[in-house]
């Protein structure tokens, strides 16, 4: 029985991807390189060290910088990043992210945020969605990033369920190896990435009119 669902942040409720790469592509410019559109994928759920190393690794100058160096480029990343987000509001939500969060929360089902990003506890104020979220992960709390379970296992057990009980959703391949890592199964929202995943969904509309169907079945004994 499915009693919980765990959701991403970047990419699922809202469409930040672009403004990650492009803080990417401008730190890149300044180390004199431009980055190709692969690098949005690769860089889809994983920390921010994690996607300075596949940034570095992409304009081919994985060892050129000394762990200080590469804490300064991250965080001139970030910097960028957070003046690309700054002005994000409700209306930088994904089409029907608030009806199904208010849906999920009227038939019961515990809700939480699983997100990779230290920016994601202000972007959901921003976007004025924090209330509905019975837990939201702390990155910083966390040892190991997706594709590791660890995200979703804390997610589910903050929950007060079982793995089984949860499914995942996900716009990233580290992620829905991680929910299924974690033993949930895992919703793909978007591109090839998601190829993976247990069921795959052009947009999260699409994804919250079947999860919904699913939920009521599954309630009815009809699952
Ligand atoms: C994930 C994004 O949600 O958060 C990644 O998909 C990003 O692209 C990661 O690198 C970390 O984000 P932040 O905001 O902590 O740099
Ligand atoms: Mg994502």
């Amino acid at each position: 029985m499915i009693r919980g669902i765990i959701f991403d942040l970047d990419g699922v409720l809202t469409h930040t991807n672009e403004q990650h790469f492009q803080a990417w592509s401008e730190l890149a410019q300044q180390l004199g390189a431009s980055l190709p559109d692969q690098i949005k994928d690769d860089t889809r759920g994983i920390s921010r060290m994690d996607s300075l190393a596949v940034v570095l690794a992409a304009i081919g100058q994985a060892d050129r910088y000394s762990p200080q160096e590469r804490f300064q480029l991250a965080d001139t990343k970030n910097k960028r990043y957070q003046k690309l987000i700054e002005q994000f509001t409700s209306a930088n939500l994904e089409p029907g992210a608030v009806e199904l969060l208010q849906q999920l929360h009227a038939m019961g089902i515990k809700i939480a945020l699983a997100s990779a990003s230290k920016n994601a506890s202000t972007l959901i104020d921003r976007l004025d969605i924090s209330h509905w979220f019975d837990y939201v992960i702390d990155p910083a709390k966390i040892k190991q990033g997706k594709p590791h379970p660890e995200m979703f296992l804390t997610a589910a057990s903050e929950l007060g369920l079982t793995p089984q009980e949860c499914l995942g959703v996900e716009d990233a391949a580290s992620g829905v190896e991680a929910i299924q890592q974690a033993g949930m199964k895992a919703i793909g929202i978007g591109t090839d990435a998601v190829v993976q995943a247990d069921w795959r969904f052009k947009n999260l509309v699409e994804a919250a009119d079947w999860l919904i169907v699913f939920l009521k079945e599954q309630n009815n004994g009809k699952r």
